[in-house]
């Protein structure tokens, strides 16, 4: 299941295809190779995980946002959260039902939640603009809208700064001495209604007992909002689960583990339970598969230079984030330190440091692995790359799921030529 190491043939796998034999089929390079069996076996892992609870897993489409894979997560019976008019668009194209769609974000524009408003999206209140934007989408397009508030619940997730989201100062949400004032403005806005409370305390979280302390505290929440007269239905704990990036069989905590910390909780309010997974939902379902454009040594550094750069998988360079680097095929050549890096015009432009690989030649392949999440949706143009073409393994067949971009499509948005 997704991608593995051969143990008889050393070869890497996806599925039970070789990603050699793939490379050598696929024109494009460097390209994105995903699993499908591996992203519908996360997803059934999180359904499992939440059986004897009202429950409502939504996915965090900013992870990943080919339509393919979001048809297929929407066929599967999941929900979705977005952040942009953009990505709500695309969640109705690929067939999420409305009412188990959240748009969020601290800063959503007026035409984005006309749009939510129109197509019954539920909405998130970030911040006291936001509840009149929110009231004003509702007013003006005459829809009854249904809102979560967002709290900040101030609970340090301990991961990387930019990450990290649920901490007083961080700008996402609502701060606790400010509810009574939203709840008195729902309750003069006779097209809002308050159905759920909602907290994201941020990503790569390795702990649940830190998902456990927002829940608590949210609970007081609900009760206090509930004593206000308010028919509470969500308990939305977001996303932010991690995975094992170093691929050192590091133990990290399952969507069960996550869920069974909560339960209790959940129960005890006779609430749905809304859960917001991206990561840990498409990260390990795909690899970035690039092709090695040259070896070189520099004083006593060496390199593998690729076709894959920071502007195809920019996690990296941004967060000085370790995402596993393997070559596609067995060599017997000597294993060497190498920094792993792209052709863009920075030095910050790598895809791995200090990797212990054997040396491999001009046009092997070599991957980037766990690349499913945050990799192609925060791809850039930078130095006029073109976003890569994704392939996809499903049922032991190949198929392409996006075209490579190309120049003429980029030339097309220039004006006065
Ligand atoms: N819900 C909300 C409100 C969020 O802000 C996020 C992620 C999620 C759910 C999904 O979280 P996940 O399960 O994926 O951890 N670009 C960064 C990650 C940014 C996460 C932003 N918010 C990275 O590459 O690590």
């Amino acid at each position: 299941l997704g991608f593995y190491t051969g143990a008889e043939d050393g070869y890497l796998y996806c599925d039970s295809m070789r990603v050699e034999d793939i490379r050598h089929k696929v024109p494009e390079s460097p390209f994105y190779l995903y699993s499908w069996n591996r992203i519908a076996h996360n997803f059934a892992e999180y359904k499992k995980a939440l059986s004897g609870l009202d429950n409502l897993p939504c996915y965090a489409v900013k992870a990943n946002n080919n339509l393919v894979i979001m048809k297929q997560l929407a066929a599967a019976g999941a929900g979705a959260v977005l952040v942009s008019g953009n990505e709500l668009k695309l969640a109705m194209k690929a067939g999420f039902d409305p009412k188990r769609t959240i748009l969020n974000g601290n800063g959503k524009l007026p035409w984005e939640l006309e749009l939510a408003a129109e197509m019954g999206v539920n909405i998130n209140i970030d911040s006291e603009f936001d509840l009149e934007n929110i009231a004003a989408a509702a007013r003006k397009t005459g829809k009854k809208v249904s809102v979560l508030l967002r709290i900040n619940p101030d609970v340090d997730p301990q991961v990387h700064s930019y990450v990290s989201t649920g901490l007083a100062s961080s700008k996402f949400g609502i701060r606790n001495s400010h509810i009574k004032w939203f709840l008195d403005e729902i309750r003069k806005e006779p097209l809002l209604e308050l159905v759920g409370v909602h907290s994201h305390l941020g990503s790569t979280i390795t702990k649940v007992n830190i998902f456990r302390d927002a829940a608590v505290i949210m609970c007081d929440f609900v009760k206090m909002i509930r004593a206000e007269g308010f028919q509470l239905k969500y308990l939305n704990i977001g996303g932010g689960l991690g995975i094992d990036y170093s691929h050192q069989g590091q133990v990290l905590p399952t969507p069960t583990d996550l869920i069974d910390t909560v339960r209790d909780i959940v129960k005890e309010l006779g609430l749905t339970l809304v859960i917001e997974p991206g990561r840990s939902m498409v990260a390990t379902g795909s690899t970035l598969v690039n092709t090695v454009t040259g070896v070189k040594t520099n004083g006593n550094k060496n390199f593998i230079v690729i076709d894959g750069s920071m502007a195809t998988l920019i996690r990296p360079s941004l967060y000085g984030a370790y995402q596993h680097i393997e070559l596609t095929k067995p060599h017997n050549t000597p294993v060497q330190t190498f920094d792993v890096v792209g052709p863009i015009c920075e030095s910050g432009d790598y895809l791995g440091k200090d990797r212990e690989l054997a040396t491999p030649s001009k046009g092997d392949g070599i991957v980037v692995h766990d690349a499913g999440a945050y990799c192609m949706s925060m791809a850039s143009n930078y130095n006029l790359k073109m976003k890569p073409a994704e392939y996809m393994v499903e049922n032991g067949a190949l198929r392409k799921i996006r075209h490579e971009e190309t120049l003429e499509q980029h030339l097309s948005v220039f004006e006065g030529l």
